[in-house]
This record gives structure tokens, sequence and C-alpha cells, in this order.
């Protein structure tokens, strides 16, 4: 049986249509789960959609649309943009479906069932742009304007309504063994240090629900219909939901839990790292293995905002550099953890400098060379010499475990640049054996030094599927190799392509990107 991988990425508020930073992130699970899946792991990928709320309320009503019919309208944008990415979900979970009222109702009364839920009184600030409550100290105010707002700038108003409340401060030690037990449980270490530093300062109650006077839009509280669950309660449920919960007995339950990667944004650290794990202690549930926290998008420098009108849509991005392109960029540029940019200058060069004059230059001029002199065959290898046995090497045995490494880091940067060097070192070859000069003088070690190369891309093609998916589907198709040879398991001596394997007609599977005229 092969080792379970259960990925999700965090559930979007349907408040609007997806940007670059929803993109990211769905690209980054994809790639992580895709790389997985090469690896011989049971996948299972989760994304979706976060419903309720007063955030979606309030701009629902401002467009003057029901709640439903406006998350349903940008759920669908939410559906498009993965499908536009090539986004290999497995499912795609709504809150607002039966099945995750059901299981979010379970929730809530395994929580009550525990003793750790009571009814009280929520007097204090809240933020609706990110659902959460705050404490007077947290605040900043505003030098010019006496205005208090959350760290992150959104605004804040005083709330006073009666309001279940869950006994978050009796988890204060519990989370803090689980940081120390569980070192992998918050990456990078960086956010760790955050969060227990938090944690260490003490914790208090947390309200669990809203009063109907107030907001509507959510999931009742079972047993009592003046209320409605605490939006983030709700939505974390569906990390389980999509297993099956209540029932733990499920096959995919079994199977999955808590073999779980959380991928989240770092603005979203303290509800999947504090509350989550707080409620599933609570429920008696097994904790996730993993909460990876990716930086922010910036765009040319700033972050994106309405109010500035720069935020890209994936849409037009995949427009203008193609989603390969796209993806491969995001993935190799975006520093690991930490906030990235988006500058589509220098995006165009990255994109062009690996993948048009990188591995499609090395692919293209290889395979057509082959084309044009070999009969449209892969040529037999004479004896090998020390450069052909160095470049093999690389391509068999030294690069694979250096992506492993990396994407267990969650590195996706780090693997593309050991694929990239493993290209780089391929031009090497090519130029010191410079086999246009050898189809004259040594036809027989051109052979050679093609059927290396061959190799070469094969293996190196099989270790980038992960990141471009769509043309090096295409490169592998040209060269003939058989869709169920595609593994990772197939990079290797043992899989090599046989001598007079035929492959089709080349042409170029990365085209030159050109930097779009209104950047
Ligand atoms: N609905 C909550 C998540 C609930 S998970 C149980 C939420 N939604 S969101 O739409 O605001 O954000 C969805 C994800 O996108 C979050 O992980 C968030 O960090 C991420 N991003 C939003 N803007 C981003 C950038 N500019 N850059 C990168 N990721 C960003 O939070």
């Amino acid at each position: 049986m092969s080792k379970p991988f259960y990925l999700t990425t965090a559930i979007a508020y349907v408040n609007g249509l997806p940007h670059l930073g929803h993109a990211y992130e769905a690209i980054l699970s994809d790639a992580i789960v895709r790389f997985k899946r090469l690896d011989g792991y049971d996948v299972f990928f989760l994304t979706g959609t976060d419903e309720h709320g007063e955030k979606v309320a309030k701009t629902a009503e401002k467009n003057g649309m029901t709640p439903k019919a406006f998350a349903d309208m940008n759920a669908q944008g939410f559906l498009d943009m993965d499908r536009d990415l090539n986004i290999s979900f497995d499912d795609f979970i709504r809150t607002t479906e039966p099945r995750h009222y059901k299981a979010a109702q379970a929730m809530w009364e395994r929580l009550q069932a525990r003793g750790d839920i009571y009814l009280g009184k929520y007097e204090g600030w809240y933020s609706v742009r990110e659902e959460a409550y705050f404490t007077e100290d947290e605040l900043i105010v505003d030098a010019q304007t006496g205005q208090k707002r959350t760290p992150q700038g959104t605004e804040v108003e005083w709330v006073v309504e009666p309001s279940y409340f869950f006994k978050l401060s009796a988890y204060t030690e519990k989370l803090l063994a689980l940081y120390e037990q569980q070192p992998e449980f918050i990456q990078p270490a960086a956010r760790r240090n955050e969060i227990i530093s938090f944690v260490k300062q003490g914790l208090k109650d947390l309200s669990v629900s809203r009063h109907k006077s107030r907001l509507n839009w959510g999931i009742p509280v079972p047993g009592d219909d003046d209320h409605v669950m605490y939006v983030w309660l709700d939505a974390l449920t569906n990390y389980i939901t999509a297993l099956g919960y209540p029932d733990m007995e499920s096959v995919k339950f079994k199977s999955q839990w808590p073999a779980a990667h959380h991928i989240i944004g770092k603005d979203i650290i303290r509800f999947h790292c504090v509350y989550w794990p707080a409620f599933l202690m609570s429920a008696a549930v097994d904790l996730p293995r993993v909460v990876f926290a990716h930086g922010f998008i910036n765009v040319q420098g700033e972050k994106m905002s309405k109010s500035i009108g720069n935020v890209l849509s994936p849409d037009d991005l995949i427009k203008a550099y193609g989603v390969d392109a796209l993806r491969y960029f995001l993935l190799r540029d975006i520093p690991h953890g930490q906030d990235g940019n988006f500058a589509p200058d220098h995006a165009v060069q990255r994109m062009n400098a690996d993948l048009a004059n990188g591995i499609g230059n090395l692919a293209q001029r290889t395979l057509s060379f082959v084309f044009k002199n070999c009969e449209g065959k892969i040529p037999g290898a004479g004896a090998l010499q020390p450069a052909d046995q160095e470049l093999l090497v690389h391509a068999y045995e030294k690069t694979l475990p250096r992506l492993r490494a990396a994407m267990n880091e969650f590195r996706p940067d780090l693997a593309l640049a050991a694929v990239a060097e493993l290209v780089s070192a391929a031009d090497g070859y090519i130029d010191a054996q410079a086999p246009w000069t050898l189809r004259k003088t040594d036809p027989a070690r051109m052979q050679t030094v093609l059927y290396v190369l061959c190799e070469v891309i094969r293996c190196a093609a099989i270790m980038m599927q992960w990141a471009t998916p769509q043309a090096i589907a295409a490169l592998l198709t040209q060269m003939n190799v058989p869709e169920n040879q595609r593994q990772f398991a197939h990079v290797g001596v043992d899989h090599a392509l046989k001598p007079d394997h035929l492959i089709e007609q080349p042409a170029g599977v990365f085209p030159r990107i050109e930097l779009p005229a209104v950047a």
C-alpha cells in the first residue's frame, strides 16, 4: 500500500473573484501533490471555498444579491481558476454543502459534549475583513485619524452580543506541548516561534458564534437557532468534512487522516496553528501533521489592493504568459515562506531563461538533431566516456534526492534549481562534445552523445512534470515515453530508452515569452 499524503489549501472567501495570491497558493499546493503522486504516494488534494460569515454576507448585500447567489457566482470563479491553472484537486468543497453542515454541527456537538462550550456575552473588537477578534492592546491607533486598526491594517468595530464561547484557555499548555513534541507542525520555523510566543502569553476563551440579530449567514448552532457558528470554526472543519467526518471509520478518513498538510498564507496561521488543533483536541480527533505558511505576493513591490488598483487576475496572467510559464515563475522565484514579488520584466526574464532557453532549447536542439540525423530514432550508445557517465549520474542519481529533500520542506524553488543545474550541465556537455562536428568526424561517437542527451532530457522532463505539466507532457509525448513510464520510479538507467526508439517530429514546447505591452 502506498503512503497517504493529504494536502489542503485554505478555502477562499467568496467575497470576490480569485487574484494572483489565490493562484499562487493553488499552484504551490498543486505542485506539491503532483510531486508526491509522481513519487508514488496515495494523494488526496482538497481545495474549495469558504462561503459563510459577515464579510461574504455584507459584500453580497452591497452587490444586491443573496449571499447564496453571490457565493455560487464567485465559487464558480475559483473553480474556473483551478481548471485554467491545471490544479489537480481531488475534491472541491464548498462550506454551503449539506455534507459540511453535517460535519460542522457534529464538530460543535463534540466540543459541547466535552464541556468546552458555554454561553456568555462577547464584548470587544471585531474585524469583518479578517473575520477575527482583537483585544485592545493588539490594535494600532492611526496617529492622524485616531482610528483603531488591526496589525494587518483592517478596520475593527465594537461588538456586544450574546455568544457561545469555546474554552480555548484550557488548551494553552496542551498546545505548547504540541509545538514542542511535533516541531514540524508549524513551518517555516519563524512562524513557529511567532505562534509559540503568542500562546505563551496565555489564551483567552474564543467566541464561536454570532447572534442572528447581527448575522444569520452561517451554519445554525445545534440546539439554538438564535446563533450561527463563527465562520472560522465552520471553515476549519472543512478539512475533515471532505474525508467524511463525523464518520471517522470511513475508508477515506482512515487512510488520509492524520497525514494532513495544510498549505495556507501567513495571515491565517493563528487560526490554523492555535484554534484548529485546540478544536481537534477537544473533539478527540488526531492532529494534522503540518501547517505550512507561505508568504504574500506583492505586485511591483506593493501589496495588492483594490484601492491601488494593482490586483492581478489569474485569467489575465494566463493570457499574457501561458499557464506553464506562470506556474514556473511562481514556483521558482518566490522565496521559501517569504513574501514574493511579481514584476513583469523580471518574470519574463526568468521564464525565458529557464524554460525557452533552458530545458526547452536543450530538448528542441537535441531532438531535432536526432530527428534529422538518426532517422527519427534514439541512437544506440557506444562505450561511455567519463563525461557521459558524469552527466548520466547527475540525471539518474544525483538530482532526484535533492528534489525530494527540497519538496519535503515545501521548497519548489530549490527543487527547480536542481533541475536547472542538470539542464545547464547538459548544455555544457553539448558545447564540449559538439555533436554537429562529430556528425562528420565520428558518427558513432555522435550517436553516443545524442543518446546520453536524450536520457538526460527524459529524466529532467519526468522530474519537472509537477511544475509545468502541460508542456512537459507534450515533450514526453514527442519522445514517445509511454504515460505509464513517467513516474519518478522511471528516472534511472533501468528504464532507459532503448536504441531505435522512435520519436515524433519535435516542436518547441516552451515558446519565448514577450513582455506584455501593458505590463
Ligand atoms: N477563508 C479564509 C481561509 C479559511 S481556511 C479554513 C481566508 N480566505 S482568503 O480568501 O482571504 O485567503 C485564501 C488564501 O489565500 C489564504 O491562505 C491567504 O493567505 C491567501 N492569500 C490571500 N492573498 C494573498 C497574497 N497576496 N499572496 C499570497 N497568498 C495570499 O483567509
